[in-house]
């Protein structure tokens, strides 16, 4: 268990660099399955889920080196096809595998992976696209199995479009027979690198980015080394705007797509930040107090709900009064509690959070209960008045590599400390 010792109220300054996509790079890890053969990832982050999800190909049977951000993977040694619940428990997104386990081999079990803190987020989406390729799935003893003889291309429509099913119903369309067409598929950038990776692989798949993605069937043959670099982290660099904007400095974030990041620059301007967006970077100053502005959560484009926990911690400072719904996950306020201790006026009524604009935080003893709440207790804990303890910053080293170390540099204090 290790905690973060947070002495707030420095202005950060300076130039910082976001990492590849931690939600790029575990399904394109999971893709690598499906060409029985190596594949090569640049940009990968150095990042807990990441271990995780090369835990999960290492006990499949693949091989991988890993040097700092480049992961070499040999998937042809793979004998297993099954995952257990203690891995299955260690990291959510290892339900990614089903899809190309599935396309490769013809069947796959795993640990159903139940609820999580921000919600219940069933996986009745993704069995639902497996079952009309033709995989036969059994729910049984908190195991999914899914088994198919022959898989064949068809349209599925999704009844919303998750990313994760979206992802998970490609992956198992490469290796079927004809052609599949995904209406309502999730529109992610994650998922446009997904298909540039699967592409270079020797797949063919159109049309990620929208929402009709058509995948033509290739034979296991046809498939080939890929060598891929992951698209930046547009949660990581967004975070880091936010925390420019909350301690009113001046940050440039280098290695964005600016693009993906519209919705939050937009936000952000609103709310009176200044935002300069070059080719590849951001520079995000704070001006003093920001303005209230309300925020809806949405599929992309819209507003991400991985960033709606570190919105409002910037919003516990403005002027006015906010409105802040979150659409996508039923139970992502946990970070509500923690930013009252600091001060903060927010009232939560169903899938909304009204927050009313202090003056100042000031420092608490807090707990991180994920992954994107931790982030918003420590761009509060960055704006705060004084010291800051918070505890369980696992969490946060899912998605962040380092992020003391990356925020002293801008000029934060902020320690870890082993317990
Ligand atoms: C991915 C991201 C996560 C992000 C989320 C939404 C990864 C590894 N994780 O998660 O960081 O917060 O997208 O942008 O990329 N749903 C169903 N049935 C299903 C699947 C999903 O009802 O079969 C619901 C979920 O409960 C949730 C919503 O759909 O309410 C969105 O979930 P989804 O897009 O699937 O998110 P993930 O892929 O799990």
């Amino acid at each position: 268990m290790q905690k973060f010792v947070i002495v707030g109220g420095n202005r950060l300054k300076g130039t910082i660099r976001a990492s590849g996509s931690k939600n790029a790079t575990l399904p394109i890890l999971a893709a690598s399955i499906l060409n029985a053969g190596k594949s090569t990832i640049y940009e990968a982050p150095q990042l807990r889920d990441v271990s995780v999800m090369k835990d999960v190909l290492s006990y499949l049977g693949a091989k991988i080196v890993s040097d700092r951000n480049t992961i070499e993977i040999d998937t042809s040694t793979i004998q297993s096809v099954e995952i257990t619940e203690e891995l299955m428990r260690r990291m959510r997104a290892s339900n990614l595998v089903l899809g190309s386990l599935l396309g490769r081999f013809g069947r796959v079990k795993i640990s159903y992976p139940g609820g999580c803190q921000i919600g219940s987020r069933p996986m009745n989406l993704h069995l639902k696209g497996l079952q009309a390729l033709g995989a036969t799935i059994q729910e049984k003893f908190g195991y999914i199995t899914a088994e198919a003889e022959k898989l064949r291309g068809t349209d599925i429509h999704l009844d919303l479009p998750s990313v994760g099913a979206t992802e998970n119903i490609i992956m198992t369309a490469i290796l079927a027979e004809g052609v599949t067409v995904i209406r309502n598929a999730a529109k992610e950038p994650e998922i446009v690198d997904l298909q540039n990776f699967l592409n270079k692989m020797g797949a063919r798949v159109k049309g990620a980015g929208t929402d009709t993605i058509k995948i033509e069937g290739v034979r296991p043959r046809e498939l080939i080394p890929a060598v891929h670099t992951v698209i930046p982290d547009r949660i990581e660099a967004g975070t880091h705007m936010v925390a420019a904007a909350i301690t009113g400095g001046e940050v440039t974030v280098t290695n964005v797509i600016p693009e993906h990041l519209e919705p939050l620059i937009a936000k952000l301007r609103e709310a009176g930040v200044s935002i300069t967006v070059g080719d590849d970077y951001v520079k995000v100053q704070g001006n003093g107090r920001v303005k209230a502005v309300d925020i809806k959560t949405m599929h992309y484009p819209g507003f991400p709900t991985d960033m709606q926990p570190q919105m409002m911690a910037l919003l516990s400072l403005a002027e006015g009064t906010s409105v802040v719904s979150e659409t996508i996950f039923e139970n992502r306020f946990k970070h509500v509690a923690e930013l009252r201790r600091m001060g903060a006026d927010i009232k939560v009524e169903g899938q909304s959070a009204i927050i009313k604009g202090v003056e100042k935080l000031s420092g608490a003893y807090l707990e991180a209960s994920d992954l994107r709440a931790g982030a918003s207790l420590v761009l509060a804990a960055l704006a705060a008045e004084d010291g800051t303890v918070l505890e369980n910053v696992h969490h946060i080293d899912r998605g962040y590599e380092r992020l003391e170390v990356k925020y002293n540099s801008l000029g934060a204090r902020m320690i870890r400390v082993h317990n």
